[in-house]
């Protein structure tokens, strides 16, 4: 027996020293590590006798509840409340928050600003399984609602389609950060239910990103009262979206992501919902168009904070830090880093193309209060936005 545990400290030792290294070849993370933590994790195994797949389980939800708690220890929860009060593993309720967009909108950048708060849980893009869709309705509109209700809950009992679909596709699941960390230390849990389960249960705040639902049903969501989730829709001018799509291969081809009259039709019955949406959930239910998010990004980050009912967390400014910095274009560039990307458009299409989508967009153009381009000179140095209202 004891030359079994010898041999097995050496694997576990050697395992360890694998992982440091991985670990060092990581880019470097924009998030704070805790390395202890994981140091932890790994000596807790190793000196369990109870190799059981349950009690394995057990001691990583264990650890993880630790490392919340400590990462959480001085986090003004709202109402002076404790985080058992926003945990669903102690009968809590958590802080949910979604983002309902569509594809190149900028929610990789806000999701990830979310995420960076301690002790959040990230349900990115929930509906990937379901393809290059928007989800307006029947067929897919009833059981993606499901769905999305299922993870906001931490129910994976019955999301086989989506883990499945993620195990082919781990961008599912790197995204959320703290997960992800799981994952790469105990990847025979990472894609269990069950797991699963338990591990989201101990997150106080869950937030979730949506690309493929329109407003309109996501409003649901909002109805649920037991969920008491806050909506933020991100809005961005159709021919931002547009020029960026064309970069992706999975897009040029497939009407819902590559026909201008199609996103902006999507963009007009988002409009009509969101005037519906804030004078019935005024206190759930905001909008911002990405373009104001980029060119203020402090401003526009602690409001939405406040209204998510989130902390502006020291994380939260570090990571707008690391990524508003300015270009290395220096003086002669008018915009920092964050500020020049949503326009990016008006030099990588010509102008042909532009009227193109301006055509198709005319209405959800004025709704959003963007303004078209008069001639190809134009194009290249105006300022496409306005006002616009859903009061
Ligand atoms: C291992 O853990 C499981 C679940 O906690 C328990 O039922 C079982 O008796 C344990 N086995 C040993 C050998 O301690
Ligand atoms: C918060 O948690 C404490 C301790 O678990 C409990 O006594 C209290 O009722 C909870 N408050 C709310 C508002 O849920
Ligand atoms: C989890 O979801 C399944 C399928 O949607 C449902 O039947 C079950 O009751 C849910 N479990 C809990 C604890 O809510
Ligand atoms: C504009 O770009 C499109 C697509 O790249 C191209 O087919 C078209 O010829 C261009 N038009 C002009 C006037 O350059
Ligand atoms: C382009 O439009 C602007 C604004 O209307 C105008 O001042 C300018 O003369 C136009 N340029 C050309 C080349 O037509």
């Amino acid at each position: 027996m004891p030359r079994l545990r010898f041999l097995g400290f050496i694997i576990v030792a050697a395992a360890f020293f694998l992982l440091l290294l991985s670990l060092n070849e990581r880019p470097i993370s924009v998030y704070p590590k805790h390395p202890q933590v994981y140091t932890n994790v790994i000596q807790e195994e190793y000196v369990t006798d109870n190799y059981s797949y349950t009690s394995t389980i057990k001691d990583v939800i264990k650890q993880q509840r630790a490392y919340i708690e400590q990462e959480t220890s001085d986090y003004p929860f709202p109402y002076n409340l404790k985080l058992n009060n926003f945990t669903l593993s102690t009968g809590g309720r958590p802080l949910r928050n979604i983002i309902i967009t569509t594809w190149r909108s900028g929610s990789t950048f806000l999701g990830d600003i979310i995420n960076a708060i301690p002790g959040n849980f990230y349900h990115y893009e929930p509906l990937l399984n379901y393809g290059i869709v928007q989800i307006r309705g029947p067929p897919y509109g009833d059981l993606a609602v499901k769905n999305l209700k299922n993870l906001l809950t931490c129910n994976y009992t019955d999301l086989n389609n989506y883990l499945d679909y993620g195990q082919s596709h781990v961008y599912l699941f790197t995204h959320n950060t703290r997960l992800w960390d799981m994952c790469e230390l105990h990847p025979t849990y990472c894609w269990d239910p069950i797991f699963l389960s338990e591990f989201c249960k101990l997150f106080p705040f869950q937030s979730m990103k949506v690309v493929r639902l329109r407003l309109e049903l996501a409003e649901k969501l909002l109805q649920d009262k037991s969920l008491n989730v806050r909506i933020l829709l991100l809005v961005r001018d159709p021919r931002g979206t547009l020029q960026s799509r064309k970069h992706r291969n999975w897009c040029p081809g497939v009407p819902d992501c590559d026909q201008p009259n199609i996103l902006c039709e999507d963009m007009v019955s988002d409009y009509e919902a969101a005037i519906r949406l804030k004078s019935e959930y005024p206190l759930r239910f905001r909008v911002i168009r990405y373009e104001d998010l980029s060119v203020d990004p402090y401003k526009h980050v602690q409001d939405l904070f406040h209204f998510f009912q989130l902390h502006f967390h020291p994380f939260v400014k570090a990571f707008l830090d690391s990524h508003t910095k300015l270009n290395s274009g220096g003086v002669s560039s008018t915009f920092r880093h964050s500020k020049s990307v949503p326009f990016h458009w008006r030099t990588d299409l010509n102008f042909s193309e532009v009227q193109y989508i301006e055509e198709n967009c005319d209405q959800a153009m004025k709704l959003w209060g963007y303004v078209k381009a008069y001639n190809e000179s134009h194009l290249r140095e105006f300022n496409p936005l306005t006002l616009y209202s859903i009061e």
